[in-house]
């Protein structure tokens, strides 16, 4: 069965009848541009490693050359990798959404700003980014597109630690993110989850917290996730390619 045969009707109907849609996203949606996600068995950032060694403030205070340059590697590694047909799918579905006076919000908890790359506007990043390293000390934060670090940790002017921007494990969300996207699922009609196993809070939560305000709710992933039962749609399959849902669904959409 090809990913076009996976996309129901009555989706592209309640789509096209939608006044406000949120997407959010997460690792899957990059999978395709070769960024590793978090949990493939095998290919996983996380296969390696324990995620709390890494990905939480515990492991910085104790180890922050560890921390910083597995960091340091991805965001060198993110530098040389381009959107995929997915991200330009997104892009494409906002255009369409704004260009018919509808709402269109975009969550991703993705750090590696292949959205923007894409030209999606207004990208609301849950977990930050890995583009951009703050101070502990100062606060000051610096965009780092540049090759490897020369030394590790990396140290402020003022002698404190930077750290990569991204939300760690046991860190709250940005507030003004969080709010945006609490906002945005209060006001939806249509939620569409993409390329997130959906087990990280709150994130997790927004598809149920979507639906309990009377949104429909469809999931796009490679594989079922802990939401694919509670969700109205669930359509499996790759993203990224130009054969694969997104893309796919962006050519249904334009046909109507
Ligand atoms: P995960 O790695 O947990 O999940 C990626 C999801 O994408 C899985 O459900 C895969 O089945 C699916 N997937 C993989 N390849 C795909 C493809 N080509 N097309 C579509 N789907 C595909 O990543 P996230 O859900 O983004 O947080 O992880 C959420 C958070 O957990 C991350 O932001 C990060 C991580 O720990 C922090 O670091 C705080």
């Amino acid at each position: 069965m090809t990913d076009s045969a996976r996309i129901p009707d009555d989706f592209i109907e309640s789509l096209t009848a939608s006044a406000h849609m949120v997407i959010l996203t997460g690792a899957g949606v990059s999978a395709e541009s070769g960024v590793p996600t978090f949990r493939d068995a095998q290919t996983g950032l996380w296969a390696k490693y324990r995620p709390e060694d890494l990905a939480t403030p515990q492991a910085f205070a104790r180890d922050p050359e560890l921390v910083t340059r597995w960091y340091d590697e991805r965001r060198v590694k993110l530098a040389s990798l381009a959107p995929n047909d997915g991200h330009r799918a997104i892009v494409a579905m906002q255009r369409w959404a704004l260009s018919r006076g509808k709402q269109f919000t975009l969550l991703t908890q993705n750090v590696d700003r292949l959205h923007h790359a894409a030209g999606s506007e207004d990208v609301i990043e849950l977990h930050g980014t890995l583009w951009v390293w703050r101070c502990e000390s100062c606060g000051v934060e610096r965009e780092e597109r540049g090759g490897p670090f020369a030394s590790h940790p990396l140290r402020c002017e003022c002698g404190g630690l930077r750290r990569p921007g991204v939300v760690w494990f046991g860190e709250m969300l940005p507030q003004a993110a969080l709010e945006a996207a609490e906002h945005a699922i209060a006001s939806c009609d249509l939620f569409l989850s993409i390329g997130t196993s959906a087990v990280v809070y709150p994130a997790a939560g927004f598809a149920q917290a979507a639906k309990a305000r009377g949104a429909r709710v469809a999931e796009f992933n490679r594989d079922p996730t802990p939401i694919s039962d509670l969700v109205d749609w669930s359509v499996q399959g790759n993203s990224g390619n130009s054969a694969t849902t997104l893309p796919e669904l962006m050519r249904r959409l334009e046909e109507n």
